[in-house]
């Protein structure tokens, strides 16, 4: 019998698109390993915030890369990134990480640090034995796995994802952080060719899962 396949499923689309609630599902449907790498980013913004070095100064923010030791905890069916040994916690989703993260993300040296610790991942699926990965994004299907078996990017009308942001009772900028993520020279945001898009706005997250699943259903020997 040939051996079961190992998929690789990148989401993109910008904040509140309804990446993770895909990527949660996906994972959990197909046992699939779950990367949130705004995490990543976020985890490495808090980190230095913590340390006190400026989004202005990317010498400085290279400097402090080379200090930082990066590893991965699986908890679940989700990735963690480690940094020193500890999994950030809450403070990644504050409003200070939120109002500085596109600023750290746009800064090559940081983008570099993070590219091949991504793709990494796959590794780390396969020692855990998940039958793939599903990661979600700015640039994993136009810059970290442009060869992933499925590409999705989401994306939804700004008034409709500022609801959802504040439904969550998370306070936001999504605009802002949209226009830097879109515009920045470095793996902007951008649904690469070939990749499927999906307008979220209307669809309820059922809908939008179960296209992204009958899709990933649709492997030879996966279903
Ligand atoms: O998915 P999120 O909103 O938690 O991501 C936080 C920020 O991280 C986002 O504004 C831009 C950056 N990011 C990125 O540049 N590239 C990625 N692959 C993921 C996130």
């Amino acid at each position: 019998m040939a051996p079961t396949p190992f998929i690789i499923v990148a989401i993109d689309g910008g904040a509140a698109s309804g990446k993770s609630s895909s990527a949660r599902t996906l994972s959990e449907r197909f046992h699939l390993l779950h990367v949130d790498t705004g995490s990543y980013y976020r985890a490495l913004t808090a980190e230095m915030l913590r340390r006190g070095v400026p989004a202005n100064d990317p010498a400085a923010v290279q400097a402090a890369l080379t200090d930082i030791k990066l590893g991965t905890r699986v908890e679940g069916r989700s990735a963690r990134m480690e940094i020193g040994g500890r999994v950030a916690g809450d403070e990644i989703r504050s409003r200070e990480v939120n109002d500085h993260v596109s600023h750290f993300a746009a800064i090559p040296a940081l983008r570099n640090a993070l590219l091949s610790y991504q793709r990494g991942q796959a590794e780390v699926a396969r020692q855990h034995s998940f039958r793939g990965l599903v990661m979600e994004g700015r640039d994993i299907g136009s810059v970290i796995f442009p060869d992933a078996n499925f590409r999705f990017f989401l994306h939804a009308d700004q008034n409709e994802r500022a609801r959802r942001r504040a439904s969550e009772g998370q306070q936001d900028s999504i605009a802002e952080r949209d226009r830097l993520d879109s515009s920045r020279k470095t793996s902007p945001l951008a649904c690469p060719p070939g990749a499927t898009s999906i307008d979220t706005t209307h669809q309820t997250l059922v809908e939008v899962v179960e296209l992204m699943a009958t899709a990933i259903a649709a492997t030879p020997g996966f279903a």
